[in-house]
């Protein structure tokens, strides 16, 4: 029961986060959208302060739309801020991460073969890291770098390619996956509470006592454009990292840190072809070019050809009874139709190997999972070793060839 309701809570928090991610990157994409579109307004509307406008239709209806110079000569009563979009992501994105990972199961974060971890352990290192990389993105973005935009987001992207390398170093593949998109995630809100909320309200703070915004809140401005940048060019690689994170054939290889970092280049370049046609430069090139590097990288991560578990002439064949040893020994206790593990109230990934015919029936899952990596068992918990994947990857190839 505790199990079962345990996945509902998963699932609620899950679904929250998505529908608070799609409103915020939705409403992000959304003024980008504006910001680009804006034209040259009529001289009237210049007179009044407005530096563009435009029109668009949506809904069964016509909207104009104008940008200040600053700000109209009155504040209006009701002025719209878009800042819960960012913090509820964040705050359900957090609390999933708890429910999934810290509470539901840290079993995900650990790999004996990397770092023998406890789960306070493996929580630390998850939390310190979020709080950590956003220190040091802080310091940066407060630093003379900041006015070397290029600079930055090299340096920024360098970062980012480290802490993913060294979560790989200490966590499972899936929980170093989780835990580079929660590090970005948490930089891109940070960059919302902490920067740009902070330059929007110095702003209006000046207009409404009726100052000319001065040279503070010129740099306050001008910081809070570089956060939303970086946002901008954030927003499609951390989509995909949340998205890889259930592609064990993209976090189980051994490499996995470096297949993040290839995607998190390539879906960034391809977000800057979309920057640079809003402003009505289109360069296909940009996509091309990603596109190639995207079948590079397809190409450079598909598994090699299998060395584990093969059938040789001088290996006595493995029984099913020795199959079936090794399985219960190391798999049904989750992957059982009910399964005794008190974390799973059924058989993960719908994978059930309460007997051989289970086994058969998944058996490229289970040679991919257990013989030619090491994803299985989660976090190697019942001490699997190399002759037994080897032994498994022998019967399977006896009975599945
Ligand atoms: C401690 C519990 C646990 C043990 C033990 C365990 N698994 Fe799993 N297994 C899981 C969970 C949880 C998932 C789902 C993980 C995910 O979605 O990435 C999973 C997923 C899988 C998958 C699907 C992976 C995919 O491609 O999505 C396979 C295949 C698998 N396990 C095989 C095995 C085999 C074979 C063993 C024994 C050698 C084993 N597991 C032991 C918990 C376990």
């Amino acid at each position: 029961m505790h199990a079962y309701l345990a996945e509902w809570l998963s699932l609620i928090i899950r679904w929250f986060h998505v529908i608070a991610g799609v409103a915020w990157i939705g409403a992000s994409f959304y003024f980008i959208w504006l910001d680009n579109h804006l034209r040259e307004p009529p001289q009237w509307k210049k007179d009044k302060g407005i530096k563009g406008d435009l029109w668009a239709i949506h809904g069964g209806g016509i909207y104009e739309v104008a940008k200040y110079q600053l700000a109209p000569e009155k504040m209006p009563g009701e002025l719209h801020w878009f800042k819960w979009e960012a913090y509820s992501t964040f705050i359900s994105g957090m609390a999933l991460l708890f429910a999934v990972y810290y509470v539901g199961n840290p079993g995900y974060l650990i790999d004996t073969s990397k770092a023998a971890l406890s789960a306070g352990g493996a929580i630390a290192i998850g939390l310190g890291t979020l709080a950590v990389v956003m220190l040091v993105y802080e310091a940066l973005i407060r630093s003379p770098l900041a006015r070397h935009g290029l600079a930055f987001g090299a340096v920024l992207y360098g970062l980012l390619v480290l802490v993913a390398w060294g979560l790989f170093e200490v966590f499972a593949g899936r929980g170093a996956y989780i835990h580079v998109g929660a590090v970005v995630g948490t930089i891109m809100v940070a960059n919302v509470f902490l920067g740009i909320m902070p330059a929007q309200r110095a702003l209006v703070d000046a207009i409404e006592k009726g100052q000319e915004p001065g040279a503070r809140v010129a740099q306050l401005a001008a910081r809070a454009k570089l956060r939303s940048v970086h946002n901008n060019y954030m927003t499609l690689p951390v989509i995909f990292i949340m998205i890889s994170n259930h592609y064990p054939m993209l976090y189980s290889h051994a490499h996995g840190w470096a297949i993040l970092a290839a995607i998190g280049f390539i879906t960034a370049f391809a977000r800057h072809f979309f920057n640079l046609r809003h402003h009505g430069v289109t360069r296909p090139s940009i996509l091309i070019i990603s596109a190639l590097l995207t079948l590079a990288l397809i190409w450079a991560v598909a598994p090699a050809p299998r060395t584990g578990g093969e059938v040789r002439a001088d290996s006595p064949a493995v029984t099913d009874a020795a199959a079936t040893t090794i399985v219960r020994n190391h798999c049904v206790a989750c992957h059982a139709a009910s399964p005794e593990h008190p974390a799973f109230q059924a058989a993960p990934a719908g994978i059930a190997l309460d007997d051989l015919a289970g086994l058969l029936q998944h058996g490229a899952n289970v040679r991919q999972a257990a013989v030619d990596t090491h994803y299985m068992p989660l976090g190697n918990m019942t001490g699997m070793t190399e002759q037994e994947r080897a032994q498994l990857g022998q019967w399977l190839n006896q009975n599945a060839p």
